[in-house]
């Protein structure tokens, strides 16, 4: 694999970045909690890219950052709590998880095909000039290997993620150096994950109190939420051919109703599975998929394709 090559900005460089956003690229940048891995959360290989760079084993829904609250505005459904704690902490290390809107135009790789977003607004000025300067909404999960303690300077970022990605810009420490607290509004308010704002603050600014969610599974792990996943059809997986009656979804140099890589590239399957998903479940019949190599991001993916295949009972 081609090594990627590592640069350094600094905050006068902000439309090199900008740049290697617009073309599919991550750049790491500082926000007042953590360093966060950027990339262009409307373009599918850019998102795939985050996952693979962390070598995540799974699909986790990531964090999207705007700008300001009418961007938020234009991919969630907003809510009277959304305002309150908008207007109390935006911008601030708070991330809020509201409905997605129809036509919001962001990858399903980014929420793992929820049908919520966690958005949210940064404070740290590096990473408001890269939102306003790129002009759109960027995915960032925090700028660390799958597994490893959250970065809070460049030079972790560096030590952890070198060579994986394009571009870090330096801003010096974080201040909050804790992850933003996530609220989910879907529902009842709930607290999703403890983090830079305490809950009695988001109690005090709501007027009520949030359900707290504690386990790091049900935070971590929305995955195991199995029914956002299963497609209604059944699936069948490692097939070399479809059955008849079966609709094929290929990978690799395979005749097929619609293939998530022709080359076979692992980066371009991730981020057509969603949608090949959703697109053959419609036509009601079952799914065959091709054989994934179990490596890099291709564990992620026959991690979503197993639980997809996977018996349910529960809805
Ligand atoms: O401070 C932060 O939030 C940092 C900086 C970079 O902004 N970002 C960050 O992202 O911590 P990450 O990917 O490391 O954590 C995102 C968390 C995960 O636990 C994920 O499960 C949860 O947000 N999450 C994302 N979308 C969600 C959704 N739709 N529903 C529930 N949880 C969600
Ligand atoms: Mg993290």
């Amino acid at each position: 694999m081609q090594r990627i090559e590592t640069i350094s900005l600094t905050e006068a460089d902000l439309s090199r970045a900008v740049d290697i956003l617009n073309t599919g690229g991550l750049v790491a940048f500082p926000t007042e909690t953590v360093y966060g891995l950027g990339g262009d959360a409307r373009d599918g290989k850019a998102v795939a890219r985050i996952f693979q760079a962390k070598d995540r084993p799974s699909f986790n829904p990531l964090i999207v950052h705007v700008a300001g609250i009418a961007e938020a505005k234009k991919y969630v459904h907003w809510t009277d709590d959304a305002d309150r704690l908008a207007s109390a902490f935006w911008p601030g290390p708070l991330s809020l998880v509201l409905p997605l809107r129809d036509g919001h135009g962001l990858s399903p790789l980014v929420t793992a095909d929820l049908p919520t977003l966690a958005i949210r607004i940064p404070a740290h000025p590096v990473a408001q000039k890269l939102l306003q300067a790129f002009k759109g909404p960027i995915a960032a999960p925090s700028a660390n290997p799958s597994g490893r303690i959250s970065p809070t300077t460049a030079a972790h970022v560096h030590a952890g993620l070198d060579g994986r990605i394009n571009a870090v810009i330096d801003g010096g420490a974080c201040e909050v150096g804790l992850e933003s607290t996530i609220v989910g509004l879907a529902k009842h308010p709930t607290l999703l994950r403890p983090g830079g704002i305490p809950v009695e603050a988001i109690e005090a600014a709501l007027g009520h109190s949030v359900d707290r969610v504690v386990t790091s599974e049900s935070i971590n792990a929305p995955g195991q939420m199995r029914s956002h996943y299963a497609p209604q059809a059944s699936i069948r997986l490692d097939a070399q051919r479809p059955r008849e009656n079966e609709v094929f979804l290929g990978f690799g140099p395979v005749d097929a109703d619609l293939n998530l890589s022709q080359s076979g590239d692992l980066v371009e399957a991730a981020s057509n599975l969603f949608s090949h998903l959703h697109t053959l479940d419609r036509t009601g019949q079952p799914i065959a998929v091709s054989p994934i190599p179990n490596r890099g991001l291709g564990r992620a993916i026959n991690d979503r394709l197993q639980r997809a295949a996977a018996p349910r009972s529960e809805g």
